[in-house]
């Protein structure tokens, strides 16, 4: 099955399997919203357990925190948000839909591209030309610059960065880009909209009132910054961890939990000292790229994107991003935010930001490097690269089509399915008791109903890693059968090993570690 493939079969797989479900599906569903169903719930806490052991179980000087949804309204003027948190949108007067330009912009830039590429394999296969060779590459980067790419994306990021919308709109009327939908080139001016969702405070509806759903987890950081400094004793370079949700009114959300209203973020920011941020940006850079793939995401499909266009706050900043089957996207940030965002804090409230260092005998306002997931995103990365169709054997001798989520097994929801070969003869009473023994640590299900061919599918489409089948043999010698998700493989196993087996197999510190000594 070809990679492009996989996020439809992912979309319904979710449902059918119940990772995820539309929100208020009776009601048809509210757009950009999305409910994790009981596999799903499991899965995005492995991740962000996971995540959370690595940050801040792992580092004695990263510490969390689980601030409020609700801020101050000032937060959002401090941070910038109020005044530039905007995307750039234009619509279509014929089909009256409405795009982000850069979304439109690079969306061209993209398929200009691969237009490129297309014409050179031609050519190369015209002349004879290996795909590696001298002349092959010497006409793809011809031909490229002859389609402009480069210099559109230029004038997107300098339009972009002047916030300069007719020049935006003329960039959009230079390359002669329609719209998906009608197909017509019947555009509004480019506007800026703002992506935050604001709400009332108590009952009297004014504007003084005006609150907003967060648009980031971080600022609930910065504005603890001190309070953490201080109850906890900490010293920088120190950072402050937390796992919550964000709310953004994102005009174009689409691709089902890439980009979506209402999301959760893992973030954490790291106060370092003012001309030590670029040290510190490498090394966390490094950091969270080794998570993706000691997670197993592969390294073909994770690459670090470096931001052209920088947000307000950021003297640096780069992408991880991961190959989904729509194409190279952002999976994380890593921003270098300077001391931006203590200093407006400092000067929005009056309060005192500073820090005084006692190595250094002198005090400053912290720099931040700021890392920045999205656990839906990541959620979906793992997901998508996980999902298999493959040929399985079947007791007949024959083969079958087995759907299979080859999933971490610390990501996998149900870590071990336990399954009596009958409903009888004492077969699910012994079943149950290893249930019992084995569900203090770990996710675990009974699975009782049809053929044990049928149950091993259907663990497989789960992503369960273990199957431990109890059959008349296991009521003899106390073994059972253990059965691997991937390579299919399956032993005989004393129940009373079982427990030490899987406290092996089901282990953060193994995998950290052989993935660390590699
Ligand atoms: N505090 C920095 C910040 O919020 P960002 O690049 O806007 O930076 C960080 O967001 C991460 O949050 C992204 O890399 C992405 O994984 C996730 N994210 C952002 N918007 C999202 C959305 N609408 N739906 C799902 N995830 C989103």
């Amino acid at each position: 099955m070809d990679y492009s493939e996989v996020f439809g079969k992912v979309m319904s797989h979710a449902k059918e399997y119940g990772f995820i479900y539309q929100s208020s599906e009776i009601y048809d569903g509210l757009s950009a919203v999305y409910d994790y169903a009981p596999n799903g719930v499991l899965m995005k806490r492995n991740l962000a357990n996971l995540w959370w052991k690595f940050m801040v179980q792992l580092h004695e000087n990263i510490v969390g925190l689980d601030a409020a949804i609700l801020m101050h309204p000032t937060t959002w003027k401090a941070s910038g948000h109020v005044d530039a948190f905007n995307d750039p949108m234009i619509d279509n007067k014929d089909s009256k839909k409405r795009y982000r330009v850069d979304h439109l912009l690079e969306e061209y830039i993209e398929k200009q591209l691969l237009k490129a590429v297309k014409e050179a394999d031609k050519n190369a296969k015209k002349n004879g030309w290996a795909l590696d060779s001298p002349e092959y590459r010497n006409y793809l980067s011809k031909h490229r610059s002859t389609l402009k790419a480069k210099e559109v994306e230029q004038k997107m990021n300098a339009a972009l960065n002047a916030n300069d919308m007719n020049a935006l709109k003329q960039l959009i009327e230079e390359c002669e880009i329609v719209c998906p939908v009608s197909g017509t080139k019947n555009w509004t001016e480019v506007r800026q909209f703002n992506l935050m969702f604001s709400t009332q405070l108590g009952s009297v509806a004014d504007q003084s009132n005006t609150i907003y759903l967060r648009p980031e987890t971080a600022q609930g950081i910065f504005v603890n910054f001190l309070n953490v400094q201080k109850t906890n004793r900490m010293k920088v370079p120190f950072g402050i961890a937390q796992i919550g949700k964000a709310f953004r009114n994102e005009i174009v959300a689409r691709q089902f939990i890439f980009r979506m209203r209402e999301f959760e973020q893992m973030e954490m920011q790291f106060f370092v000292p003012p001309g030590t941020q670029k040290e510190w940006f490498e090394i966390w850079k490094q950091k969270r790229y080794e998570f993706h793939l000691m997670l197993g995401l592969p390294e073909n499909r994770v690459r670090f994107k470096v931001h052209e266009k920088l947000a307000h706050y950021a003297d640096a900043a780069v992408d991880i991003e991961f190959e989904f089957p729509f194409g190279f996207k952002e999976l994380e940030g890593i921003h270098s935010r300077t001391d931006f965002d203590l200093k407006q804090h400092q000067e929005y409230s009056g309060k005192k930001m500073a820090y005084f260092d006692p190595e250094r005998n002198e005090s400053y306002i912290p720099y931040v490097i700021e890392t920045s997931v999205g656990l839906d995103r990541l959620f979906l990365a793992h997901y998508c690269n996980s999902y298999c169709e493959e040929d399985a054997p079947t007791a007949e001798g024959g083969t079958e089509l087995r759907t299979v989520l080859k999933l971490h097994p610390l990501i996998a929801p149900i870590k071990i399915a336990v399954l009596p070969l009958l409903k009888k003869d004492g077969l699910p009473e012994l079943a149950e008791k290893i249930f019992d023994v084995l569900k203090w640590d770990y996710d675990i299900q009974m699975d009782e109903k049809d053929a044990i061919g049928r149950r091993y599918r259907r663990q497989d489409a789960k992503g369960t890693p273990y199957c431990i089948t109890v059959d008349h043999q296991s009521l003899q010698d106390f073994t059972v059968t253990i059965r691997e998700r991937d390579t299919m493989q399956q032993y005989r196993m004393h129940i009373d090993e079982l427990d030490n087996f899987f406290q092996s197999v089901l282990n953060f510190k193994t995998y950290y570690k052989a993935f660390h000594e590699k």
